[in-house]
């Protein structure tokens, strides 16, 4: 099963997410400051995700398909970070201090990390490697997306929050297989692909949460006797919600050599979100 080109589209939305409550994720404070950490870690990583496809599309000599398809995943993901920085001024106003979460975020994961790739390696082989952790990243945006879709995870959200979360997750369905085609036509092997995959987990989860607790500990509003409760609360749903539990089957399966990330049957999600909510989109002026 291959995903039609004409299934990735590049939808101009724009959210209206001026009048977030505080705490937005189910009044629990840990479900909202991990969705904050999202705020900062995506759009960061997406300007990587672009940077690092970006330098294989004049390579790609014979596929006039996936050469769309590459410029339709970086459409979509020019779009991602656009909206997910559209909360940067947002927790700014509530004492949270994204931006220098931000700059954190950047120094140590581009500014050291990254660069630090390229000045060690050969250009080509630091190149495939940076290729190789966005294809890794973005095997873990669809386990989010096929777990953010299927479950909802983040529980009762403020109605725009949630349709801009998947939104997300719809289109990080639909660009799942993109990356991974695009290295696999560049002749990225096997080994370089696992190596991708381990720097991406472990960066993705200490940035998320690492973040999530950043933002806890800058919330100077936080009420202490809910603490624990929300603390148990967030690892309760997030560890019990459906979609959750098919990620650890779903993360390994990226570890076999025949993998392809079609084998995860999950397109239709992404479908039905679109179909359910066109109306919505329509009123944004967006065909979906
Ligand atoms: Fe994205
Ligand atoms: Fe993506």
């Amino acid at each position: 099963m291959t995903a039609p080109t004409e299934n990735i589209k590049v939808r101009r939305v724009d959210f209206d997410v001026s009048k977030i409550i505080r705490y937005y994720s189910n009044n629990n404070i840990f479900g909202t400051h991990y969705i904050n950490a999202m705020h900062i870690v995506f759009p960061e990583g997406e300007k990587f995700f672009i940077r690092s496809a970006k330098r294989y599309l004049d390579q790609i000599k014979n596929n006039p398909t996936l050469v769309d398809r590459v410029k339709k995943f970086i459409g979509q993901e020019g779009v991602h970070h656009k909206e997910h920085e559209k909360f940067w001024n947002i927790l700014e106003g509530m004492g949270l201090k994204p931006y220098r979460l931000a700059k954190i975020y950047d120094t140590i994961a581009f500014k050291y990390l990254e660069n630090g790739l390229f000045k060690l390696l050969p250009k080509k082989r630091a190149e495939l490697l940076a290729l190789s952790v966005t294809t890794a990243a973005e095997h873990f945006t669809a386990l989010l997306g096929d777990g953010g879709l299927r479950s909802n995870p983040f529980g009762d959200l403020s109605p725009d929050v949630k349709l801009l979360l998947q939104w997300h997750c719809a289109e990080e369905l639909e660009h799942k297989s993109v990356c991974f085609d695009l290295y696999q036509e560049v002749g990225g092997d096997y080994n370089t692909r696992v190596a991708g995959m381990v720097i991406a987990s472990v960066l993705l989860w200490f940035f998320l949460f690492g973040g999530q607790m950043y933002f806890v500990a800058n919330d100077k509003e936080k009420d202490w006797k809910k603490i624990p409760s929300d603390f148990f609360e967030f690892w309760k749903a997030f560890l019990n919600s459906e979609g959750v539990n098919n990620i650890g089957k779903m993360y390994l399966d990226y570890y076999k050599k025949d993998f392809h990330p079609d084998d995860h049957d999950n397109y239709q999600l992404a479908e039905d979100f679109f179909k359910e909510h066109q109306a919505y989109f329509e009123k944004m002026g967006v065909a979906v």
